[in-house]
């Protein structure tokens, strides 16, 4: 399949930032949001990136033009029935997704490709919501989608080997490596950072060392970019707790357990960078 327009459902951080790689690409992108505003605040925020790159020598100002002229904003899934494959990156809230679904196998073209960037809601789940399970896949990009390399790919129990090998495509075009997952809780990356950030909550919690020495000695002792707990308020504390959750529930092991100070910063609404207080303060 030749994707040529990539239909983005939800423009918050994660689709503006996908929206963005792909018509860095050469895609034609509709970003559609329920919420103008949004779609306003997504389409400024990809200007600025661009605007940014150009600044910095690393992108000549008619590419960054070209590559705006190529995303247009809507509100409404038939705005985007020209889409071959859509992207969806709405809240992480099964009834809203499978909504979302909907709307898209009703709106777009029988052969569509409908993708989904959830992070913990099962594949296989949403593609029996909607008629053409078998081009339903998880599209998992990570934040911030234009520097981050990765794309997880997650077949759900009824994506077609078809569907794989366009979704493949389509990531690769857009510059990205991939992996592929089964359909299970936290697929590959969440199931193995979300324990490592909650083990660096209970050290916190236990009194092991400070916030700063837990995060100095991960990321100088392992070379990683940021240490765990900076990552955590990064992500954001509620979807660490959220992810968390779902492992614990998921894989019913009480290994996964969240730590109980993690889930005492949700409640005090400390959600990490988002809310400018986290383990530190922004
Ligand atoms: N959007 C676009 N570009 C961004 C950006 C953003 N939000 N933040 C930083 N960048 C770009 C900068 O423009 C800069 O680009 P150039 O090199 O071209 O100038 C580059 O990234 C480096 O940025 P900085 O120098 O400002 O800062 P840094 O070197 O500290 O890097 C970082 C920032 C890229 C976020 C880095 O700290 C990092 O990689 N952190 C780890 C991020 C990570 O692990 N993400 C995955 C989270 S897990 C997930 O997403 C899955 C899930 O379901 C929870």
């Amino acid at each position: 399949m030749d994707v040529k327009t990539l239909a983005v459902v939800g423009a918050g951080q994660m689709g503006a930032g996908i929206a963005q790689v792909a018509a860095q690409s050469g895609l034609s992108v509709v970003l559609l949001d329920v919420d103008p505003d949004l779609v306003q605040k997504g389409l400024a925020g990809i200007r600025a990136q661009l605007e940014r790159a150009v600044s910095k020598g690393k992108l000549k100002a008619e590419e960054s033009r070209a590559t705006l002229a190529r995303v247009k904003g809507a509100s409404a899934a038939q705005d985007a029935s020209q889409a071959e494959f859509a992207v969806e990156a709405v809240t992480e809230n099964e009834s809203v997704k499978k909504k979302v679904f909907q709307d898209l196998a009703r709106s777009l073209r029988p052969e569509a490709i409908l993708a989904t960037n959830t992070s913990s809601i099962p594949i296989t789940r949403i593609a029996a919501s909607v008629d053409r399970p078998e081009r339903v896949i998880g599209m998992h990009f990570m934040n911030p989608v234009p520097v981050m390399q990765l794309v997880e790919i997650i077949r759900g129990a009824q994506t077609s080997d078809a569907t794989y090998a366009a979704t493949r495509a389509l990531a690769e075009k857009m510059g990205k490596t991939t992996v592929l997952s089964k359909d299970m809780p936290g697929f590959i990356v969440n199931r193995i950072l979300i324990p490592m950030l909650n083990e660096a909550c209970f050290a916190l919690q236990e009194g092991l060392a400070s916030a700063e020495d837990i995060d100095t000695a991960m990321k100088l002792g392992t070379n990683v970019p940021m240490g765990p707990l900076t990552l955590a308020d990064f992500i954001g504390l509620d979807t660490c707790l959220y992810i968390a959750e779902v492992l614990h529930k998921g894989l019913g092991d009480d290994k996964y357990r969240p730590a109980p100070l993690l889930r005492q910063y949700v409640d005090a609404g400390w959600l990490g960078r988002k809310t400018k207080r986290g383990f530190y303060s922004y």
